[in-house]
């Protein structure tokens, strides 16, 4: 087989589109955020029951895969160490790791075995800053950044220790688990008691990482000159498509959560409606960019009944309206899309789709598609929409719409029974 190369990798990933970020770790038990260790300041000796005692034992990642899947998602991205510095796999260079503690298990392993055998792809999210391991100094977003006497050690740390044990535990990555599509680093706050590349040795990091899978997508955020191989918007939607610095379009992803934090978090209540889970997924993919949707996983291994649900509203969706998610992206400059609506295009099929984010009456107007649409039918049934072109009514008001060249759709008056409804528009 030939071999994959780096544009490869960025073609199936962004024809995929959908993918689920999983931030798991042993915050998970104090339940309220992924940063607690930092929020409430709390020193290692403090943080360590969270270790002794983590003990996922509903842990079944084959059931996360069949969620995943079922909901529409073609990759996923892991969290293999978050910023509390905890390892999910079996590392050579720490003991701070899933395999001592309580479940004994390398937990990494079981989970990347269960998504591939469900033929969901492989990323791994990395986190560059650690606030366990002993040559990480103090900064400005450290839990003891208030601390004279962790800051007064951090004359004996050497950062370049540091450096080396992440392109250790890098190419272990990407040296036990096969073949990797994703790697995901969090994140550069360079400046004034902050860190970035010259800390990280990111140029060095990069090599590593090419030498071994030149062709794993790596994300923005190692703080290098060089544009990365994608953007990371993160908890906010771009209004538009995302451009590099020569006015192309730039491979981006969206990653939002369901709720607000990305660890489990038990008293959240800030939870999305389907509506809104649902228009974030087409308002990504409408700007030519991935969803990348993450699911904190509980301290006894499962998906909590508010992510479950959520996820299974993409996958009630997809069931039926994935086809104007795959392989497709934003719609040709030429074609606006109505109010409340949003168009992806997909140019393999030359298939237009038209979402809607709120369901309008009896009509709607397109203009600049007169004459260049071959059939329409409502994805979710594949009913016949009925087209007429040009002025036909003179009470619907069409005059103001740039008649002439508008194609009109009739639609039913009452709402299709999907969270967003979708009209697949062939063209001719
Ligand atoms: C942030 C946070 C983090 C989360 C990440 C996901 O940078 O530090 O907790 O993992 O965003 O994008």
């Amino acid at each position: 087989m030939e071999q994959q190369t780096l544009q490869d990798t960025i073609k199936w990933w962004q024809d995929a589109r959908f993918g689920m970020f999983i931030h798991w770790g042993t915050y998970a038990m104090a339940a309220r955020h992924e940063w607690i260790k930092n929020y409430e300041q709390i020193n290692d000796e403090d943080y360590q029951k969270y270790f002794d005692f983590f003990d996922p034992d509903l842990f079944d990642p084959k059931a996360w895969a069949a969620i995943a899947k079922r909901a529409g998602m073609k990759y996923f991205v892991i969290t293999a160490k978050h910023h509390e510095g905890f390892c999910l796999w079996d590392s050579k260079f720490t003991d701070y790791k899933a395999t001592n503690a309580p479940c004994q298990k390398d937990l990494l392993k079981e989970v990347v075995a269960a998504f591939r055998a469900e033929g969901i792809k492989v990323g791994f999210y990395y986190s560059l800053i650690d606030w366990h391991h002993s040559e990480f100094p103090v900064d400005r977003i450290h839990p003891q950044r208030e601390s004279e006497e962790a800051r007064t050690k951090n004359k004996d740390k050497d950062m370049s220790k540091y450096a080396k044990y992440m392109r250790d535990q890098v190419t272990e990555l990407l040296t036990d688990f096969g073949h990797i599509d994703i790697l995901w680093f969090d994140f550069s706050y360079p400046g004034e008691d902050g860190k970035g590349h010259e800390d990280w040795e990111s140029e060095k990091l990069m090599k590593t990482i090419r030498s071994l899978q030149p062709h794993v997508l790596v994300n923005n955020r190692l703080d290098l000159d060089v544009e990365p191989d994608f953007q990371t918007p993160e908890q906010y939607t771009p209004s538009a498509g995302l451009k590099k610095k020569d006015g192309s379009p730039m491979p981006w992803e969206g990653c939002q959560t369901f709720s607000g934090s990305w660890g489990y978090f038990r008293d959240e209540t800030s939870w999305k409606s389907p509506e809104m889970l649902i228009q974030m997924l087409v308002n990504h993919v409408s700007r030519g960019g991935n969803l990348l949707m993450n699911v904190g996983p509980t301290a006894r291994g499962e998906f909590d009944y508010r992510a479950i649900a959520a996820l299974e509203t993409y996958g009630d969706w997809m069931k039926y309206n994935s086809r104007s998610i795959y392989g497709c992206e934003a719609a040709p400059e030429s074609f606006v899309a109505p109010e409340d609506c949003r168009y992806t295009y997909n140019p393999e099929t030359n298939r237009l789709y038209l979402h809607f984010l709120a369901w309008p009456f009896k009509a709607i107007h397109l203009t600049g598609l007169a004459g260049k649409v071959k059939y329409a039918q409502l994805l979710n049934d594949a009913s016949e929409i009925l087209m007429r072109e040009g002025v036909s009514d003179v009470h619907s008001g069409l005059n103001e719409k740039s008649p002439e060249k508008a194609l009109t759709l009739e639609l039913p008056i009452i709402k299709p029974r999907v969270a967003v409804p979708v009209i697949e528009l062939f063209l001719k």
